[in-house]
Protein backbone atom coordinates (compact mmCIF):
# COMPACT_ATOMS: atom_id res chain seq x y z
CA UNK A 1 0.00 0.00 0.00
CA UNK A 2 1.18 3.40 -0.62
CA UNK A 3 0.97 6.16 2.05
CA UNK A 4 -1.77 4.87 4.17
CA UNK A 5 -4.32 7.36 6.10
CA UNK A 6 -6.58 4.37 7.33
CA UNK A 7 -7.45 4.02 10.76
CA UNK A 8 -6.78 0.56 12.52
CA UNK A 9 -7.40 0.93 15.91
CA UNK A 10 -10.34 2.71 17.31
CA UNK A 11 -11.79 2.59 20.64
CA UNK A 12 -15.61 1.85 19.57
CA UNK A 13 -15.52 1.35 15.56
CA UNK A 14 -14.25 -1.81 13.85
CA UNK A 15 -13.82 -1.59 10.53
CA UNK A 16 -15.26 -4.14 8.35
CA UNK A 17 -13.04 -3.54 4.90
CA UNK A 18 -13.87 -5.43 1.48
CA UNK A 19 -11.60 -7.32 -0.77
CA UNK A 20 -8.97 -6.00 -1.59
CA UNK A 21 -8.57 -3.88 -5.56
CA UNK A 22 -6.30 -1.52 -6.99
CA UNK A 23 -7.29 1.19 -9.58
CA UNK A 24 -5.23 3.36 -11.80
CA UNK A 25 -5.14 7.52 -10.97
CA UNK A 26 -3.17 9.41 -13.40
CA UNK A 27 -0.71 6.39 -13.90
CA UNK A 28 0.16 5.34 -10.83
CA UNK A 29 -1.18 1.99 -8.98
CA UNK A 30 -3.58 2.55 -6.38
CA UNK A 31 -4.49 0.10 -3.61
CA UNK A 32 -7.68 0.43 -1.92
CA UNK A 33 -10.72 -1.98 -0.42
CA UNK A 34 -13.88 -2.34 -2.62
CA UNK A 35 -17.06 -0.34 -1.15
CA UNK A 36 -14.53 2.38 -0.71
CA UNK A 37 -15.66 5.34 -2.80
CA UNK A 38 -12.66 6.76 -4.93
CA UNK A 39 -12.25 10.31 -3.35
CA UNK A 40 -11.87 8.21 0.10
CA UNK A 41 -9.53 5.68 -1.34
CA UNK A 42 -7.67 8.26 -2.74
CA UNK A 43 -7.58 10.44 0.46
CA UNK A 44 -5.95 7.37 2.37
CA UNK A 45 -3.09 6.93 -0.38
CA UNK A 46 -2.39 10.58 0.58
CA UNK A 47 -4.00 12.13 -2.67
CA UNK A 48 -6.04 15.37 -1.17
CA UNK A 49 -5.77 17.87 -4.56
CA UNK A 50 -8.99 16.10 -6.37
CA UNK A 51 -10.06 18.83 -8.66
CA UNK A 52 -8.65 22.93 -9.23
CA UNK A 53 -11.12 25.94 -9.49
CA UNK A 54 -12.41 26.68 -13.16
CA UNK A 55 -11.24 30.61 -13.31
CA UNK A 56 -8.32 30.72 -10.48
CA UNK A 57 -7.17 27.42 -11.05
CA UNK A 58 -6.73 26.52 -7.39
CA UNK A 59 -6.56 23.26 -5.80
CA UNK A 60 -9.90 21.82 -4.56
CA UNK A 61 -10.31 18.72 -2.80
CA UNK A 62 -12.93 16.35 -0.01
CA UNK A 63 -15.27 19.10 1.78
CA UNK A 64 -18.96 17.57 1.81
CA UNK A 65 -18.36 13.51 1.46
CA UNK A 66 -22.58 13.12 0.17
CA UNK A 67 -22.63 14.41 -3.30
CA UNK A 68 -23.84 18.00 -2.56
CA UNK A 69 -20.95 20.30 -3.62
CA UNK A 70 -18.87 19.88 -6.56
CA UNK A 71 -15.09 19.40 -4.75
CA UNK A 72 -14.72 16.20 -5.69
CA UNK A 73 -15.47 15.95 -9.40
CA UNK A 74 -13.07 14.01 -11.78
CA UNK A 75 -12.85 12.01 -14.82
CA UNK A 76 -13.63 8.17 -14.34
CA UNK A 77 -13.30 5.52 -16.79
CA UNK A 78 -13.16 8.47 -19.44
CA UNK A 79 -16.73 10.20 -18.20
CA UNK A 80 -15.57 13.80 -16.75
CA UNK A 81 -17.79 15.31 -13.83
CA UNK A 82 -18.04 12.40 -11.43
CA UNK A 83 -18.86 13.10 -7.98
CA UNK A 84 -16.02 10.34 -6.51
CA UNK A 85 -17.19 10.44 -3.14
CA UNK A 86 -20.22 8.84 -3.34
CA UNK A 87 -19.12 6.35 -6.58
CA UNK A 88 -17.39 3.26 -5.47
CA UNK A 89 -13.99 1.80 -6.75
CA UNK A 90 -13.77 -0.83 -9.00
CA UNK A 91 -10.86 -2.81 -9.88
CA UNK A 92 -8.84 -1.26 -12.93
CA UNK A 93 -10.95 1.76 -12.74
CA UNK A 94 -9.16 4.89 -14.72
CA UNK A 95 -9.23 7.70 -12.49
CA UNK A 96 -7.74 11.12 -13.32
CA UNK A 97 -7.94 14.80 -12.76
CA UNK A 98 -10.08 16.73 -15.21
CA UNK A 99 -8.27 20.27 -15.09
CA UNK A 100 -9.87 23.51 -14.87
CA UNK A 101 -12.76 22.43 -18.08
CA UNK A 102 -13.94 19.36 -18.14
CA UNK A 103 -13.28 17.85 -21.63
CA UNK A 104 -16.52 16.02 -22.93
CA UNK A 105 -15.89 12.54 -24.03
CA UNK A 106 -17.26 11.44 -27.95
CA UNK A 107 -20.12 9.48 -27.89
CA UNK A 108 -18.21 5.88 -29.29
CA UNK A 109 -16.33 6.42 -25.52
CA UNK A 110 -19.81 6.57 -23.14
CA UNK A 111 -23.20 4.43 -23.46
CA UNK A 112 -26.30 6.01 -22.93
CA UNK A 113 -29.32 3.22 -22.45
CA UNK A 114 -32.76 4.80 -21.56
CA UNK A 115 -35.65 2.90 -19.53
CA UNK A 116 -38.83 3.83 -18.33
CA UNK A 117 -40.90 3.09 -15.62
CA UNK A 118 -43.70 3.33 -13.76
CA UNK A 119 -44.02 3.59 -10.21
CA UNK A 120 -47.24 3.86 -7.32
CA UNK A 121 -44.31 5.61 -4.83
CA UNK A 122 -41.12 6.92 -5.80
CA UNK A 123 -38.73 8.25 -2.58
CA UNK A 124 -36.13 10.79 -3.65
CA UNK A 125 -33.38 9.59 -0.76
CA UNK A 126 -32.41 6.73 0.97
CA UNK A 127 -32.06 8.22 4.66
CA UNK A 128 -33.96 7.94 7.47
CA UNK A 129 -36.59 9.68 6.13
CA UNK A 130 -37.01 8.02 3.52
CA UNK A 131 -36.80 4.51 4.96
CA UNK A 132 -38.85 5.54 6.99
CA UNK A 133 -42.13 6.50 4.30
CA UNK A 134 -40.43 3.09 2.53
CA UNK A 135 -41.25 0.62 5.22
CA UNK A 136 -44.48 2.36 6.30
CA UNK A 137 -46.13 2.38 3.12
CA UNK A 138 -44.93 -1.26 2.09
CA UNK A 139 -46.68 -2.42 5.74
CA UNK A 140 -49.97 -0.60 4.49
CA UNK A 141 -49.99 -2.50 1.52
CA UNK A 142 -48.34 -0.22 -1.11
CA UNK A 143 -45.35 -0.71 -3.76
CA UNK A 144 -42.20 1.47 -3.15
CA UNK A 145 -39.24 2.39 -5.01
CA UNK A 146 -36.31 4.65 -3.12
CA UNK A 147 -33.68 5.76 -5.30
CA UNK A 148 -30.52 7.32 -3.76
CA UNK A 149 -27.32 8.58 -5.30
CA UNK A 150 -24.99 6.85 -2.98
CA UNK A 151 -23.76 3.20 -3.30
CA UNK A 152 -24.52 2.82 0.70
CA UNK A 153 -28.25 2.57 2.08
CA UNK A 154 -28.65 5.07 4.74
CA UNK A 155 -28.23 8.59 4.22
CA UNK A 156 -26.31 10.32 7.22
CA UNK A 157 -27.18 7.25 9.66
CA UNK A 158 -24.18 5.49 8.36
CA UNK A 159 -21.72 7.66 9.77
CA UNK A 160 -23.18 8.51 13.34
CA UNK A 161 -21.40 6.10 15.72
CA UNK A 162 -23.29 7.87 18.99
CA UNK A 163 -26.34 5.60 20.32
CA UNK A 164 -30.06 7.02 19.98
CA UNK A 165 -32.42 8.18 22.46
CA UNK A 166 -36.28 7.54 22.69
CA UNK A 167 -38.02 4.63 22.40
CA UNK A 168 -37.91 1.03 20.88
CA UNK A 169 -39.83 2.54 17.69
CA UNK A 170 -36.90 4.83 16.92
CA UNK A 171 -34.10 2.35 18.09
CA UNK A 172 -33.04 3.59 20.84
CA UNK A 173 -30.07 2.15 22.07
CA UNK A 174 -28.06 1.60 18.50
CA UNK A 175 -26.06 3.44 16.69
CA UNK A 176 -26.91 5.23 13.31
CA UNK A 177 -24.97 2.53 11.71
CA UNK A 178 -26.73 0.02 12.76
CA UNK A 179 -29.82 1.66 12.13
CA UNK A 180 -29.21 2.11 8.43
CA UNK A 181 -28.78 -1.63 8.24
CA UNK A 182 -31.54 -2.58 10.38
CA UNK A 183 -33.77 -0.24 7.99
CA UNK A 184 -32.74 -1.26 5.00
CA UNK A 185 -33.61 -4.56 6.11
CA UNK A 186 -36.91 -3.86 7.03
CA UNK A 187 -37.50 -1.71 4.07
CA UNK A 188 -36.53 -5.23 1.94
CA UNK A 189 -38.97 -7.32 4.10
CA UNK A 190 -41.97 -4.76 2.87
CA UNK A 191 -40.87 -5.64 -1.14
CA UNK A 192 -39.72 -2.53 -1.49
CA UNK A 193 -37.32 -1.34 -4.14
CA UNK A 194 -34.02 0.90 -3.47
CA UNK A 195 -31.98 1.63 -6.64
CA UNK A 196 -28.69 2.95 -5.15
CA UNK A 197 -25.99 5.09 -7.53
CA UNK A 198 -29.38 6.64 -9.26
CA UNK A 199 -29.27 10.08 -9.03
CA UNK A 200 -32.28 12.58 -9.88
CA UNK A 201 -31.74 14.96 -12.16
CA UNK A 202 -35.14 16.92 -12.12
CA UNK A 203 -38.68 17.21 -12.08
CA UNK A 204 -40.84 16.97 -15.87
CA UNK A 205 -43.93 17.52 -15.03
CA UNK A 206 -46.96 16.52 -15.10
CA UNK A 207 -47.63 13.46 -17.92
CA UNK A 208 -51.40 13.16 -19.23
CA UNK A 209 -52.54 10.36 -17.07
CA UNK A 210 -51.76 12.64 -14.09
CA UNK A 211 -48.24 11.00 -13.17
CA UNK A 212 -45.22 12.80 -12.22
CA UNK A 213 -42.48 12.48 -14.29
CA UNK A 214 -39.29 12.31 -13.16
CA UNK A 215 -35.62 12.07 -14.60
CA UNK A 216 -32.87 9.81 -13.35
CA UNK A 217 -29.77 8.49 -14.30
CA UNK A 218 -27.99 5.19 -13.25
CA UNK A 219 -24.16 4.89 -13.67
CA UNK A 220 -22.46 2.17 -14.59
CA UNK A 221 -18.84 1.26 -15.72
CA UNK A 222 -19.38 2.46 -19.01
CA UNK A 223 -21.46 5.00 -18.82
CA UNK A 224 -24.91 5.75 -17.96
CA UNK A 225 -28.82 4.06 -17.82
CA UNK A 226 -31.37 7.36 -18.47
CA UNK A 227 -34.50 6.59 -16.04
CA UNK A 228 -37.65 8.21 -16.99
CA UNK A 229 -39.94 7.29 -14.25
CA UNK A 230 -43.72 7.94 -13.81
CA UNK A 231 -44.93 8.09 -10.57
CA UNK A 232 -48.60 8.45 -8.87
CA UNK A 233 -47.04 10.29 -5.49
CA UNK A 234 -43.36 11.35 -4.45
CA UNK A 235 -41.69 11.53 -1.61
CA UNK A 236 -38.94 13.99 -1.42
CA UNK A 237 -36.28 12.83 1.58
CA UNK A 238 -33.10 14.55 0.21
CA UNK A 239 -31.78 15.83 2.98
CA UNK A 240 -29.23 18.99 4.04
CA UNK A 241 -26.43 20.29 2.44
CA UNK A 242 -23.57 21.66 4.66
CA UNK A 243 -22.87 25.73 5.12
CA UNK A 244 -20.08 27.19 4.07
CA UNK A 245 -17.78 30.04 5.76
CA UNK A 246 -16.26 33.05 3.18
CA UNK A 247 -12.08 33.73 4.29
CA UNK A 248 -9.63 33.62 2.57
CA UNK A 249 -7.96 30.24 1.94
CA UNK A 250 -11.80 28.21 2.39
CA UNK A 251 -11.32 26.26 -1.12
CA UNK A 252 -8.49 24.66 0.14
CA UNK A 253 -7.98 21.10 0.71
CA UNK A 254 -7.51 20.47 4.51
CA UNK A 255 -10.72 22.52 4.64
CA UNK A 256 -13.90 20.50 5.70
CA UNK A 257 -17.24 19.81 6.36
CA UNK A 258 -18.39 18.62 9.92
CA UNK A 259 -19.94 15.82 8.18
CA UNK A 260 -17.96 15.34 5.70
CA UNK A 261 -15.09 14.89 8.06
CA UNK A 262 -17.14 12.31 9.49
CA UNK A 263 -17.91 10.27 6.71
CA UNK A 264 -13.95 9.91 5.87
CA UNK A 265 -13.54 9.03 9.46
CA UNK A 266 -16.60 6.58 10.43
CA UNK A 267 -17.33 5.27 7.55
CA UNK A 268 -13.86 4.66 5.45
CA UNK A 269 -12.14 4.52 8.91
CA UNK A 270 -9.60 6.99 7.00
CA UNK A 271 -7.59 10.00 9.15
CA UNK A 272 -8.47 13.49 8.42
CA UNK A 273 -5.86 14.54 9.12
CA UNK A 274 -3.15 15.12 12.08
CA UNK A 275 -4.10 18.18 14.24
CA UNK A 276 -7.27 20.30 13.65
CA UNK A 277 -9.19 23.75 14.26
CA UNK A 278 -13.03 23.07 14.58
CA UNK A 279 -15.15 26.35 13.36
CA UNK A 280 -18.42 26.21 14.80
CA UNK A 281 -19.43 25.09 18.83
CA UNK A 282 -22.77 23.42 17.84
CA UNK A 283 -23.86 19.99 18.43
CA UNK A 284 -22.17 18.49 15.50
CA UNK A 285 -18.84 20.34 15.89
CA UNK A 286 -18.57 19.27 19.90
CA UNK A 287 -19.62 15.68 18.86
CA UNK A 288 -17.08 15.22 15.67
CA UNK A 289 -14.62 17.30 17.77
CA UNK A 290 -14.50 14.45 20.21
CA UNK A 291 -14.74 11.68 17.24
CA UNK A 292 -11.89 13.03 16.11
CA UNK A 293 -10.24 12.27 19.40
CA UNK A 294 -10.93 8.82 19.20
CA UNK A 295 -9.33 9.08 15.36
CA UNK A 296 -6.28 10.14 17.02
CA UNK A 297 -6.17 13.45 15.37
CA UNK A 298 -5.48 16.01 17.75
CA UNK A 299 -7.67 18.81 18.13
CA UNK A 300 -5.82 22.02 18.50
CA UNK A 301 -9.05 24.74 19.45
CA UNK A 302 -12.91 24.97 18.88
CA UNK A 303 -14.12 28.38 18.13
CA UNK A 304 -17.00 30.16 17.87
CA UNK A 305 -18.48 33.51 16.87
CA UNK A 306 -21.61 33.37 19.66
CA UNK A 307 -20.49 34.27 23.09
CA UNK A 308 -21.92 31.20 24.10
CA UNK A 309 -21.98 27.25 23.30
CA UNK A 310 -24.42 26.55 21.03
CA UNK A 311 -24.20 22.83 21.73
CA UNK A 312 -25.29 20.72 24.70
CA UNK A 313 -22.35 21.51 27.43
CA UNK A 314 -22.15 17.24 28.19
CA UNK A 315 -20.39 17.62 25.10
CA UNK A 316 -18.62 20.89 25.47
CA UNK A 317 -16.97 19.62 29.21
CA UNK A 318 -16.51 16.18 27.41
CA UNK A 319 -13.63 18.25 24.77
CA UNK A 320 -13.03 20.62 27.64
CA UNK A 321 -12.03 17.51 29.90
CA UNK A 322 -9.80 16.70 27.17
CA UNK A 323 -7.59 19.83 27.21
CA UNK A 324 -9.11 21.42 24.12
CA UNK A 325 -9.46 25.16 24.65
CA UNK A 326 -12.96 26.58 23.42
CA UNK A 327 -12.74 29.96 22.39
CA UNK A 328 -16.10 31.86 22.21
CA UNK A 329 -16.63 35.52 20.49
CA UNK A 330 -13.61 34.46 18.02
CA UNK A 331 -13.97 33.28 14.30
CA UNK A 332 -11.56 32.69 11.36
CA UNK A 333 -9.24 35.13 9.81
CA UNK A 334 -7.51 32.98 6.97
CA UNK A 335 -6.63 29.16 5.98
CA UNK A 336 -2.76 29.17 5.73
CA UNK A 337 -1.17 27.24 2.68
CA UNK A 338 -0.56 26.98 -1.36
CA UNK A 339 -1.70 22.98 -2.28
CA UNK A 340 -3.60 22.09 1.43
CA UNK A 341 -3.80 23.75 4.86
CA UNK A 342 -0.67 24.56 6.62
CA UNK A 343 -2.30 26.72 8.98
CA UNK A 344 -4.93 29.43 10.71
CA UNK A 345 -5.70 32.40 12.18
CA UNK A 346 -8.06 33.23 13.74
CA UNK A 347 -9.21 36.69 16.20
CA UNK A 348 -11.24 37.80 18.86
CA UNK A 349 -14.61 40.08 17.62
CA UNK A 350 -16.38 43.10 18.88
CA UNK A 351 -20.65 43.22 19.65
CA UNK A 352 -20.93 44.16 15.99
CA UNK A 353 -18.98 41.07 14.94
CA UNK A 354 -15.97 43.20 13.92
CA UNK A 355 -12.63 41.56 14.28
CA UNK A 356 -9.98 43.37 17.15
CA UNK A 357 -7.10 43.84 16.17
CA UNK A 358 -4.05 42.36 17.84
CA UNK A 359 -6.17 39.47 18.95
CA UNK A 360 -4.87 37.36 16.28
CA UNK A 361 -3.92 33.78 17.37
CA UNK A 362 -2.25 31.17 14.50
CA UNK A 363 -2.52 27.44 14.65
CA UNK A 364 -0.21 24.89 13.07
CA UNK A 365 -2.88 22.42 11.98
CA UNK A 366 -3.70 20.77 8.67
CA UNK A 367 -7.63 20.19 9.49
CA UNK A 368 -10.41 23.21 9.50
CA UNK A 369 -13.47 21.66 10.10
CA UNK A 370 -16.50 23.97 9.26
CA UNK A 371 -19.69 22.88 11.39
CA UNK A 372 -21.89 26.13 10.92
CA UNK A 373 -25.04 24.82 10.20
CA UNK A 374 -26.99 23.21 7.39
CA UNK A 375 -29.69 24.32 4.64
CA UNK A 376 -32.70 21.98 3.51
CA UNK A 377 -31.70 20.41 -0.35
CA UNK A 378 -34.97 21.23 -1.79
CA UNK A 379 -33.87 22.23 -4.90
CA UNK A 380 -36.31 19.38 -6.93
CA UNK A 381 -39.53 20.47 -4.76
CA UNK A 382 -39.06 24.42 -5.83
CA UNK A 383 -38.59 22.71 -9.24
CA UNK A 384 -41.81 21.14 -9.05
CA UNK A 385 -43.74 24.12 -8.04
CA UNK A 386 -43.35 23.51 -4.38
CA UNK A 387 -44.50 26.75 -2.52
CA UNK A 388 -41.52 27.99 -0.45
CA UNK A 389 -41.65 30.17 3.26
CA UNK A 390 -38.89 31.41 5.41
CA UNK A 391 -38.76 30.02 8.62
CA UNK A 392 -35.70 30.40 10.92
CA UNK A 393 -36.28 27.76 13.18
CA UNK A 394 -36.07 25.47 10.59
CA UNK A 395 -32.45 26.84 8.70
CA UNK A 396 -34.41 29.31 6.55
CA UNK A 397 -36.42 28.65 3.36
CA UNK A 398 -38.44 25.38 3.21
CA UNK A 399 -40.98 23.78 1.43
CA UNK A 400 -44.49 24.62 2.83
CA UNK A 401 -46.42 21.77 3.92
CA UNK A 402 -48.76 20.32 6.61
CA UNK A 403 -48.61 18.29 9.41
CA UNK A 404 -49.34 14.97 6.69
CA UNK A 405 -45.93 15.81 5.21
CA UNK A 406 -48.18 16.92 2.09
CA UNK A 407 -46.65 19.84 0.02
CA UNK A 408 -48.70 22.60 -2.11
CA UNK A 409 -48.70 20.40 -5.41
CA UNK A 410 -51.17 17.14 -5.20
CA UNK A 411 -49.36 14.23 -5.07
CA UNK A 412 -46.04 15.25 -3.66
CA UNK A 413 -44.88 14.90 -0.05
CA UNK A 414 -41.72 15.29 1.84
CA UNK A 415 -39.76 14.33 5.07
CA UNK A 416 -36.97 14.72 7.38
CA UNK A 417 -33.98 17.57 6.89
CA UNK A 418 -35.17 18.37 3.01
CA UNK A 419 -38.60 20.06 4.85
CA UNK A 420 -36.42 21.82 7.74
CA UNK A 421 -33.42 21.06 9.87
CA UNK A 422 -34.22 18.68 12.77
CA UNK A 423 -32.08 15.00 13.62
CA UNK A 424 -32.45 11.93 12.17
CA UNK A 425 -35.40 10.39 15.03
CA UNK A 426 -37.52 13.05 13.83
CA UNK A 427 -36.90 12.30 9.94
CA UNK A 428 -37.52 8.49 10.44
CA UNK A 429 -41.07 9.31 11.83
CA UNK A 430 -41.72 12.18 9.46
CA UNK A 431 -41.20 9.18 6.54
CA UNK A 432 -43.73 7.34 8.52
CA UNK A 433 -45.97 9.92 8.11
CA UNK A 434 -46.02 10.40 4.88
CA UNK A 435 -46.10 6.86 3.88
CA UNK A 436 -49.45 6.68 6.46
CA UNK A 437 -50.73 9.67 4.48
CA UNK A 438 -50.33 8.11 0.99
CA UNK A 439 -51.59 4.60 2.17
CA UNK A 440 -54.56 6.74 3.01
CA UNK A 441 -55.16 8.63 -0.77
CA UNK A 442 -54.75 4.78 -1.86
CA UNK A 443 -57.75 3.68 0.37
CA UNK A 444 -55.22 1.41 2.65
CA UNK A 445 -57.38 -0.13 5.83
CA UNK A 446 -57.83 2.53 7.80
CA UNK A 447 -58.02 1.03 11.63
CA UNK A 448 -53.77 0.29 10.72
CA UNK A 449 -53.12 3.93 9.33
CA UNK A 450 -54.75 5.44 12.50
CA UNK A 451 -52.32 2.97 14.91
CA UNK A 452 -49.34 4.13 12.97
CA UNK A 453 -50.50 8.28 13.16
CA UNK A 454 -50.89 7.88 16.60
CA UNK A 455 -48.07 6.33 17.73
CA UNK A 456 -45.68 8.38 15.53
CA UNK A 457 -47.73 12.03 16.42
CA UNK A 458 -47.25 11.06 20.29
CA UNK A 459 -43.43 10.34 19.36
CA UNK A 460 -43.26 13.35 17.75
CA UNK A 461 -44.82 15.83 20.72
CA UNK A 462 -42.45 14.00 23.05
CA UNK A 463 -39.00 14.65 21.17
CA UNK A 464 -40.01 18.10 20.38
CA UNK A 465 -40.12 18.76 24.09
CA UNK A 466 -36.63 18.80 24.21
CA UNK A 467 -34.41 21.89 24.63
CA UNK A 468 -32.82 21.26 21.62
CA UNK A 469 -36.08 20.05 19.20
CA UNK A 470 -38.71 22.86 20.96
CA UNK A 471 -37.78 25.44 18.11
CA UNK A 472 -38.56 23.04 16.04
CA UNK A 473 -41.73 22.23 16.90
CA UNK A 474 -42.89 26.14 17.01
CA UNK A 475 -41.16 26.16 13.10
CA UNK A 476 -43.46 23.08 11.97
CA UNK A 477 -46.40 24.63 13.70
CA UNK A 478 -45.80 28.13 11.53
CA UNK A 479 -45.48 26.30 8.34
CA UNK A 480 -48.62 23.69 8.86
CA UNK A 481 -50.56 27.36 9.33
CA UNK A 482 -49.12 28.48 6.35
CA UNK A 483 -50.47 25.46 4.51
CA UNK A 484 -53.81 25.87 5.64
CA UNK A 485 -53.71 29.26 4.46
CA UNK A 486 -52.56 28.69 1.09
CA UNK A 487 -54.79 25.64 0.58
CA UNK A 488 -57.62 27.94 1.59
CA UNK A 489 -56.55 30.69 -0.94
C1 LIG B 1 -23.59 16.40 6.96
C2 LIG B 1 -24.51 16.02 8.09
C3 LIG B 1 -23.98 15.54 9.31
C4 LIG B 1 -24.83 15.19 10.36
N1 LIG B 1 -24.31 14.71 11.53
C5 LIG B 1 -25.14 14.37 12.55
C6 LIG B 1 -24.64 13.85 13.79
O1 LIG B 1 -23.45 13.72 14.00
N2 LIG B 1 -25.53 13.51 14.76
C7 LIG B 1 -26.88 13.66 14.58
O2 LIG B 1 -27.67 13.32 15.46
N3 LIG B 1 -27.36 14.13 13.42
C8 LIG B 1 -26.53 14.50 12.42
N4 LIG B 1 -27.05 15.01 11.25
C9 LIG B 1 -28.48 15.16 11.18
C10 LIG B 1 -29.21 13.87 10.79
O3 LIG B 1 -28.32 12.95 10.29
C11 LIG B 1 -30.21 14.22 9.78
O4 LIG B 1 -31.17 15.04 10.42
C12 LIG B 1 -30.92 12.98 9.18
O5 LIG B 1 -29.99 12.11 8.60
C13 LIG B 1 -31.89 13.48 8.15
O6 LIG B 1 -32.41 12.41 7.46
P1 LIG B 1 -32.93 12.55 5.98
O7 LIG B 1 -33.40 11.19 5.59
O8 LIG B 1 -33.83 13.69 5.89
O9 LIG B 1 -31.63 12.96 5.11
P2 LIG B 1 -30.25 12.20 4.84
O10 LIG B 1 -29.92 11.26 5.93
O11 LIG B 1 -29.29 13.26 4.53
O12 LIG B 1 -30.58 11.35 3.53
C14 LIG B 1 -30.80 11.99 2.28
C15 LIG B 1 -30.46 11.01 1.17
O13 LIG B 1 -30.88 11.58 -0.07
C16 LIG B 1 -29.96 11.24 -1.07
N5 LIG B 1 -30.07 12.23 -2.16
C17 LIG B 1 -29.95 13.58 -2.06
N6 LIG B 1 -30.13 14.17 -3.27
C18 LIG B 1 -30.38 13.16 -4.15
C19 LIG B 1 -30.64 13.11 -5.55
N7 LIG B 1 -30.70 14.22 -6.31
N8 LIG B 1 -30.82 11.90 -6.13
C20 LIG B 1 -30.78 10.77 -5.39
N9 LIG B 1 -30.53 10.75 -4.05
C21 LIG B 1 -30.34 11.93 -3.45
C22 LIG B 1 -28.61 11.30 -0.36
O14 LIG B 1 -27.64 10.52 -1.01
C23 LIG B 1 -28.97 10.75 1.03
O15 LIG B 1 -28.73 9.36 1.15
C24 LIG B 1 -26.23 15.34 10.19
C25 LIG B 1 -26.74 15.79 8.97
C26 LIG B 1 -25.90 16.13 7.92
C27 LIG B 1 -26.48 16.63 6.59
S1 LIG C 1 -19.66 16.27 -3.75
FE1 LIG C 1 -17.95 15.08 -3.21
S2 LIG C 1 -16.98 16.22 -1.64
FE2 LIG C 1 -18.83 17.32 -2.02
Amino acid sequence: MNSDLRIEKHPILEFKRGKRISFQFEGKQIEAYENESIAAALFASGVKVLSRSKRLNKPKGWFCGIGKCCSCMMRVDGIPNVRTCVVPVREGMQVERQGQLAELPSHSEIHVEREEMDVRVLIIGGGPAGLGAGITAGKLGLDTVIIDENFNPGGQLIKQTHKFFGSKEEYAGLRGFEIAEIMYRDLKETGGTYLKETSVVGYYGLKEDGRHSVITYRRKQDGYTLIEISAKYIVVTTGAFENYLAFPGNYLPGVYGAGGVQTLMNVYGVKPGSKALIVGAGNIGLIVGYQLIQAGVEVEALIDVLPKIGGYLVHASKLKRLGVPIYTNHTILTAKGEESVEGAVIVQIDENMKPIEGTEKEFDVDLILISVGLSASNKFLSQAGCENMYVKEMGGWIPIHNDNMKTTVEGIYLAGDAGGIAEASTAMLEGKLAGAAIAEEEGSDSNQIEIVRKTVCAELSGIRKSDFLKNVGKGKNKCHHKWEEVKQI
